[in-house]
């Protein structure tokens, strides 16, 4: 493992500007003073090398000009697309953006009026829900069914929910939290429930690159091509590389009139990534970079097993086994505590801070969302903090 150690180095990223730490107070009211939060979807270890070094490449370089049409960059997203998940893209597709919560918005923005429905599958990623009412518009939940502790769609429930408001769907795939993996017959049916319903299927991969066992996501337009003139893909390497605070992805839409949509409204709002986001994008879509994620890969694997064995030996938890993203999802309902007393073990007892399951929606009351793209020590300090917390039910 040619890059074992960076994934275990514990950094000082209390120092730092990280979100995670620095905003733990205001967002889930925990004292982050010695302790481990988890509420924030990034990384606590460095990205690639080969990010690194093109980085400061740049940097040492020293001019950041106007101007982002470099050569290479639609290039590499192209070959990542076509690489890692057999979807062969062209080029032109691609209409960039500033990372993908921005896409999000974009696409509520363009896709509705006030007042219109946006739709979901829950428990989901809870910006679908933020962005829709920060937006003015109506968020249109569809629960996800629990079944043998795996999450399903419920389609006939879903058909029910539609009003004729609702413009468009919001489809996380791989689903974060739970990292429920779509097949490609599921991702028909998603398809054909979006035609139906005449909605605009906005299908975030974000967490695609992150896939474990060997399993391989199968992109929705590659699933469901005939339903490209009301597709559009989210993809980015924020997630993969760690990249988040480079701000930029991808929105990969085929069908031109909608292209030239999105393009016109992030040309009319001025809008340009940064060179630097450019530059870490390139560097990340590459074959280095492809060796880093297996690498990434195999650390996570790790983490996971350690994750799960520790919080399933604790009567009452369950952590659902993760197929993708690195995000496990953790059901405390068999405590048979409330919401608050959960909150008050794992956050001010334990002191680890996940993001609390009630964000995620319907489903989601008596969960909490943790982090494993830590280093293996804080992995084993996590499950060890929480073993205590709950060591009464033990
Ligand atoms: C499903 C999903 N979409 C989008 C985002 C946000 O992506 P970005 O950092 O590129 O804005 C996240 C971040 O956690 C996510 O989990």
């Amino acid at each position: 493992m040619q890059f074992d150690r960076q994934f275990d180095k514990i950094l000082p990223l209390q120092d730092t500007h990280s979100n995670k730490w620095k905003k733990a107070k205001a967002v889930i009211g925990m004292d982050i003073e010695g302790a481990i939060p988890m509420w924030v979807a990034d990384s606590d270890y460095p990205t690639a090398s080969c990010v690194t070094d093109a980085l400061r490449a740049a940097v040492d370089f020293g001019v950041f000009n106007y101007g982002m049409d470099r050569d290479g960059y639609a290039e590499a997203v192209r070959w990542w697309l076509e690489t890692r998940h057999d979807w062969s893209i062209d080029p032109d597709w691609i209409v960039t953006t500033q990372g993908l919560g921005h896409a999000i918005a974009l696409c509520i923005d363009v896709w509705t009026e006030r007042g219109e429905g946006v739709a979901y599958f829950s428990p989901v990623y809870h910006e679908f829900r933020l962005k829709t009412e920060r937006a003015g518009r109506t968020p249109v939940e569809l629960p996800l069914a629990l079944v043998d502790g795996r999450y399903e769609l419920d389609l006939d429930a879903a058909d029910a929910a539609i009003t004729p408001e609702t413009k468009v769907l919001l489809f996380c795939s791989p689903q974060n939290p739970s990292g429920r993996m779509w097949t490609a017959d599921e991702i028909r049916q998603v398809a054909d429930f979006a035609a139906r319903h005449d909605l605009i299927l906005v299908s975030d991969e974000v967490h695609c690159d992150l896939v474990f066992d060997g399993a391989k996501h199968i992109p929705t337009d590659v699933a469901a091509p005939e339903h490209r003139d009301r597709t559009i893909t989210l993809f980015a390497a924020s997630k993969t590389f760690n990249l988040a605070g480079l701000r930029i992805g991808q929105m990969i839409i085929p069908d031109a009139d909608l292209r030239a949509k999105a393009a016109g409204r992030l040309t009319a709002l001025n809008y340009d990534p940064t060179s630097l986001g450019v530059t870490g994008t390139m560097a990340a879509f590459s074959p280095a970079g492809n060796v880093w994620l297996g690498e990434q890969m195999v650390h996570l694997a790790r983490n996971r097993d350690i994750f799960d064995t520790g919080i399933n030996a604790i009567p009452g938890l369950h952590s659902m086994r993760l197929e993708a993203t690195y995000l496990p999802w953790v059901d405390f309902s068999g405590t048979g505590m409330d919401a608050d007393e959960i909150a008050r073990r794992v956050m001010h007892e334990a002191k680890v801070g996940p993001a609390p399951g009630h964000w995620f929606g319907t489903g989601g009351e008596m969960h909490n969302r943790f982090n494993l793209a830590a280093p293996r020590s804080v992995i084993e300090d996590t499950v060890a903090r929480l073993q205590a917390a709950f060591a009464d039910l033990q």
